[in-house]
């Protein structure tokens, strides 16, 4: 039987909520119909923000939102964005389905979505194919709060008061989409274009997140690094709040990908094999970033991951619009297990994305909504959020799955939040065998209580919710534990993504 030993009395750092984060692009039916529909919609909204979407994106307590892209942030021109909306400059969305971008979507409701969610925001600047003095005076129009003429225009605009950017990325996969840049090249972008995202007077210092690797481009990290500062930790850190790691799950490689919701028991381990990768990648670019950073001030930003696959059949393939299944909801837990217990380095990450595109945890159709197994597994997992990491250990469980693709049978974490409520979250990725797990605690003379239990699960892995049966795969309560004079012993079901927490 698998172990696992939590010390309790070791705590091993602070969950960033952050690390739940999400991210929204201009990109099929992610911003228009997903999550903005426009003030005359008959769908119901408020200022044009879907309440429906915006009340269940509540539930799992959206910590940030990354937007405007992706590669759209890299052709985006925000002044084209603002003003009366009749006389927004309308563009050829290049990278995503040649559709047209009529950029009723812009900076004032971006800020609005997040308001109405209640989470920080996260601005992705363009300097692909912008300026330096357009990605200045994009921060001065959000966060100057006095008399100059980006200021003034927002006024005039409607927004009389500045709004408070958490984030700002300089330049979204410069290794690619945003320029084709060398790492020298973006390394000196970057120290130049970051001078000008100003702290104003009064304003909340912003923080500035430097473009990072595609996947295991080890080289890309280094070489950004070290070109993009002086070598002294007073510029690093004036410099740079993060660097950002891009990483998606294709089971079928680039150019296949594989179907979202026709596979095997060899491509669940596969894709699982593949989800678990983030392990290898977060500490391989992690211990590089120590080597320049050993205080660890700079967040790794994970802020694109998750699945994916081909586009479902019928669909725009522009858009990226796929389903979401029993496999997501493990590879959601998995990855999220992986952040929390790499919370000294990686300090946030943005599933890909929001609504509607790649690993969405919501999709819609006219409207109609439903929340995927993603969705539940990031309900469950928000108690992680600003929350304690404990140090946990875990033994015996073994391997499972084909040779090529071995994955570990059980993954966790652990942490404990301000009231003193301990969560365990546990994923099973065994696609046929429950599995027992005694969990145990450093504390031996303390009795721990069973507070709240629950799992997303399904007997059939390929299982998904459609807009005919919604509630198909959902959080259900768990009861498969027992509570032992030694700790308590939960009994896993195969494919599951389980939840305990303990006082
Ligand atoms: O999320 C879809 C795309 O994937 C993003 O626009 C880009 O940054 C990445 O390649």
């Amino acid at each position: 039987m698998a172990k696992l030993l939590i010390n309790e009395n070791k705590m091993e750092g602070t969950i960033a909520p952050e690390i739940y984060g999400h991210f929204s692009e201009h990109l099929g039916r992610c911003i228009y119909e997903g999550l903005y529909v426009g003030e005359n919609s008959e769908i119901p909204n408020v200022n044009g923000m879907r309440c429906d979407v915006v009340d269940a994106l509540k539930e799992i307590k959206v910590p940030v939102l990354r937007w405007p892209g992706g590669c759209f942030a890299d052709e985006y021109h925000w002044k084209d964005g603002i003003g009366p909306k009749a006389g927004r400059k309308k563009m050829i969305n290049t990278h995503w389905g040649g559709v047209v971008e009529d950029n009723s979507f812009g900076t004032h409701e971006y800020f609005e979505l997040c308001r109405q969610l209640g989470c920080k925001t996260y601005v992705n600047g363009n300097l692909g194919s912008g300026t330096v003095q357009e990605m200045s005076e994009w921060v001065e129009y959000m966060t100057f709060n006095g008399v100059s003429p980006m200021a003034d225009l927002r006024k005039q605009n409607g927004h009389e008061e500045p709004w408070k950017v958490d984030y700002f990325g300089v330049g979204n996969e410069n290794w690619g989409c945003g320029g084709n840049m060398t790492p020298q090249y973006y390394g000196n972008e970057y120290r130049r274009y970051q001078t000008y995202v100003r702290n104003y007077d009064g304003a909340a210092p912003i923080k500035k997140i430097c473009c990072g690797a595609n996947i295991d481009d080890y080289h890309w990290t280094k070489n950004v690094l070290d070109v993009a500062f002086d070598h002294t930790p007073e510029q690093l850190h004036g410099f740079m709040d993060g660097i950002s790691l891009h990483y998606y799950v294709h089971p079928e490689g680039w150019e296949i990908k594989g179907s979202a919701t026709d596979y095997d028991e060899e491509v669940w381990y596969k894709t699982l094999n593949k989800a678990y990768y983030m392990e290898t990648l977060v500490r391989r670019h992690s211990d590089i970033i120590d080597q320049y950073d050993p205080d660890k001030k700079v967040g790794l930003m994970v802020d694109e991951w998750g699945t994916w696959f081909a586009c479902e059949p019928g669909t725009n393939p522009g858009f990226l619009y796929q389903q979401s299944t029993v496999r997501d909801a493990l590879v959601a837990g998995v990855t999220l297990n992986i952040f929390n217990k790499y919370c000294d380095r990686v300090k946030m990450a943005n599933i890909a994305q929001m609504v509607n595109v790649l690993q969405a945890v919501i999709l819609t159709e006219g409207e109609k909504m439903v929340k995927t197994p993603t969705y539940h597994v990031f309900h469950m997992y928000r108690h992680h959020q600003g929350a304690e990491l404990l140090n946990s250990t875990l033994s015996g469980s073994g391997e499972v799955g084909p040779e090529e693709w071995r994955v570990p049978n059980i993954t966790e974490s652990v942490s404990r939040d301000r009231d003193g409520v301990i969560t365990i979250t546990l994923n099973n990725l065994s696609a046929t065998a429950a599995e027992k797990v005694e969990i145990a605690f450093a504390d031996h003379g303390k009795k721990y209580e069973v507070v709240e239990a629950n799992i997303v699960t399904d007997k059939q892995m390929q299982a998904h919710n459609t807009f005919e049966d919604p509630d198909h795969v959902t959080e259900q309560a768990f009861t498969g534990y027992e509570v032992t004079a030694d700790g308590i012993t939960v009994t896993l079901p195969a494919c599951s993504v389980t939840e305990i927490r303990v006082k």
